[in-house]
């Protein structure tokens, strides 16, 4: 499977924070934000570096930087709101792309009500953020659509990941890898992610 699960003590920590019953609209927010931070750090891994020459307090010095990469944020609405500031702590000059889709919550289709993308697609990292990804249909909607306007780098930033929504995305994009905090057990008959979190969107917004 094209997953990657964090492992860190920090990121595990704050899940189990997560995953508790009464937590907080507030909480909720702040860790979702905290855990994404964490977790692009890992999807992040390896952009590709070059050696530069810079002036240091001691003369010229030879330093590694991010080698010109163009990157674009893809959060899917709404949820993936939730998780943009941490992933821009990271990488503040990120361009912002958006999708929405809502899950028709009988038929479990992703139905998508919007899309904006930046340019230059073709030649940028697309880190696709959304907490939860469950029977992976909004994923592979997500990683369509930014192929057919040309993008050709794409991972994916999950909080909580079900076997059967990897699958999906493996078999349809196998090119793309997801990074996540946990690969949790099943989707129960409802769809949501088991134990999972609940509705990540109705928690980060308040909307239960
Ligand atoms: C949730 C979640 C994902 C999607 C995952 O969003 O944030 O986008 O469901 O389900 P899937 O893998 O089965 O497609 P939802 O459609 O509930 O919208 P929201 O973010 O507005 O709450
Ligand atoms: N969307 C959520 O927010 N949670 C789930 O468990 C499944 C889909």
């Amino acid at each position: 499977m094209q997953i990657t699960v964090v492992k860190h003590p920090l990121v595990q920590h704050k899940l189990a924070l997560l995953r508790a019953e009464n937590v907080s609209t507030n909480k909720f927010r702040l860790l979702t934000e905290e855990l994404a931070r964490l977790l692009a750090y890992e999807a992040t891994r390896d952009l590709p570096l070059e050696t530069t020459m810079i002036a240091g307090w001691c003369g010229p010095v030879e330093v590694q930087q991010v080698k010109g990469k163009k990157l674009t944020v893809v959060p899917i609405l709404r949820a993936g709101i939730g998780m943009l500031n941490g992933v821009l702590d990271l990488v503040p000059s990120a361009k912002i792309s958006v999708v929405g889709l809502a899950r028709n919550e009988e038929t479990l289709q992703p139905e998508p009500y919007f899309e904006k993308f930046v340019g230059n697609l073709e030649d940028r990292l697309a880190l696709i953020i959304d907490p939860m990804l469950a029977t992976g249909g909004s994923l592979v909607a997500t990683i369509d659509m930014l192929k057919r306007n040309g993008c050709k780098d794409i991972k994916a930033i999950v909080m909580v990941a079900a076997p059967e929504g990897v699958k999906l995305v493996n078999d349809a994009h196998p090119d793309v890898e997801i990074v996540a905090a946990s690969l949790d057990s099943h989707l129960n008959e409802l769809g949501y992610i088991i134990p999972g979190l609940g509705d990540a969107g109705d928690k980060i917004f308040g909307t239960t």
